[in-house]
């Protein structure tokens, strides 16, 4: 039997939801090119699409039922106590998040959906010691997640922008919390553990937890002259550069672009901070070359998390609850995966190899 370090030669799943191509740098969902989608529709109707065929009775526009959503699950609210406010933002989200109904269906889909924006935009304001801002059921999620998060309504282009985020990021073929939504799926546990188990890989910094050190990172080198020593120093101490390198894609990510796009976008409607953009694309230029002498043998080009940063930030999400705004997003394709996996799958269940020692014989 063969061992892949990573599982990276491992194909562990057939799906029609999404398709990365590393050598193309082209990603696929549902037979929509990224370019197709971001900047041309709704979170709303990406979720419909990766949802189509997976539920029983889907609307053909889910923007009330994740509305109504929203209103349902801010009952959790309450719950929040000083404890769970004193976490990291993701972990926070993910404990209330585990309060909710395991079930199977169309209702308790659609509440995981819901859930990541209602907890991530309250914890963020319990945190600012601002009180919780209830949905409005009838905006769009991204809409509703902005005014929950500012206590007004969204401004020129933001709603776009984020609409624009989480399209870009809702599914990417077999990435680690997507593996681990199915794993969990496999076994016929329901879809909120499926979600858990997604959400608990995404945190990770390799994963989900890169952007807000994205931010670290350009705080930290403050102006283009430094960037090349910056990099330099962090890559001699061994450090990874976060926003940087990818499992499958061996040239640029296309969701950096997608997102770089968004943010220009979103630049023409509503003034950023100045300079900021261009002094983001300043530290990937020196990153990039210096990323090419340091591995000539391992292409590391740009990967999503660089421009999420910078797109997050001009939203004023603070960086500390990036990863809970992804889950946002991803948390869509967990969902789609979780019930592919349990319409068709088996319980996924690989060996390991024993290496340790063998037992004592008896003298
Ligand atoms: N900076 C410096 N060196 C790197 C980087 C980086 N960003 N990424 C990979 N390398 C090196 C790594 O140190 C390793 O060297 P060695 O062979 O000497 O140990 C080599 O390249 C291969 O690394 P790997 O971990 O085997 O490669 P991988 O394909 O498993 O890594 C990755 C993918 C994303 C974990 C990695 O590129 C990384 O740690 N990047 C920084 C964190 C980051 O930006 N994460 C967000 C990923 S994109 C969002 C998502 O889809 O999850």
């Amino acid at each position: 039997m063969s061992y892949s370090d990573g599982l990276e030669t491992v194909i562990a799943a057939h799906t029609v939801l999404s398709d990365v191509d590393g050598q193309a740098g082209r990603l696929t969902l549902r037979g929509w090119s990224l370019d197709q989608l971001v900047g041309r529709t709704t979170f709303e109707s990406v979720v419909r699409l990766l949802f189509d065929g997976f539920f029983e009775d889907l609307p053909k526009d889910l923007t009330a039922r994740i509305g109504q959503a929203r209103l349902q699950v801010y009952r959790e609210v309450s719950a929040i106590d000083e404890a769970l406010v004193a976490l990291p933002v993701v972990e926070g989200v993910r404990a209330l998040m585990a309060r909710l109904v395991d079930g199977d269906d169309l209702t308790t889909a659609l509440t995981l959906v819901a859930a990541p924006a209602v907890f991530t935009t309250a914890l963020i304001r319990l945190q600012a010691g601002e009180s919780p801002i209830l949905p409005d059921p009838a905006l769009s999620h991204a809409a509703d997640s902005l005014r929950m998060l500012h206590g007004r309504p969204a401004g020129p282009g933001e709603a776009e922008a984020l609409d624009a985020y989480l399209v870009t990021v809702c599914d990417h073929g077999l990435n680690a919390s997507t593996f681990a939504a199915r794993v969990v799926a496999s076994t016929r546990a329901g879809l909120t553990s499926a979600v858990l188990a997604g959400l608990s890989a995404l945190k990770g910094p390799l994963h989900g937890g890169a952007p807000g050190p994205v931010i670290e990172m350009l705080d930290a080198i403050g102006k283009p002259e430094r960037a090349r020593p910056w990099i330099e120093a962090a890559l001699e101490r061994g450090d990874r550069l976060m926003g940087f390198g990818h499992r499958i894609y061996r040239v640029r990510d296309p969701r950096a672009d997608a997102l770089k796009g968004a943010i220009r976008r979103l630049a023409a409607q509503a003034p950023q901070r100045p300079g900021r953009l261009e002094f983001a694309e300043s530290v990937e230029i020196a990153a990039l070359e210096i990323l090419k002498a340091h591995r000539p043998d391992r292409p590391l080009d740009v990967n999503v998390e660089f421009y999420t940063a910078l797109l997050l930030e001009a939203l004023q999400f603070p960086p500390g609850a990036f990863t809970g705004v992804f889950a946002m997003g991803r948390v869509a394709g967990w969902l789609a995966h979780a019930r592919e996996q349990q319409a068709g799958g088996r319980l996924i269940r690989p060996q390991s190899r024993y290496v340790g020692p063998e037992p004592l014989r008896a003298a």
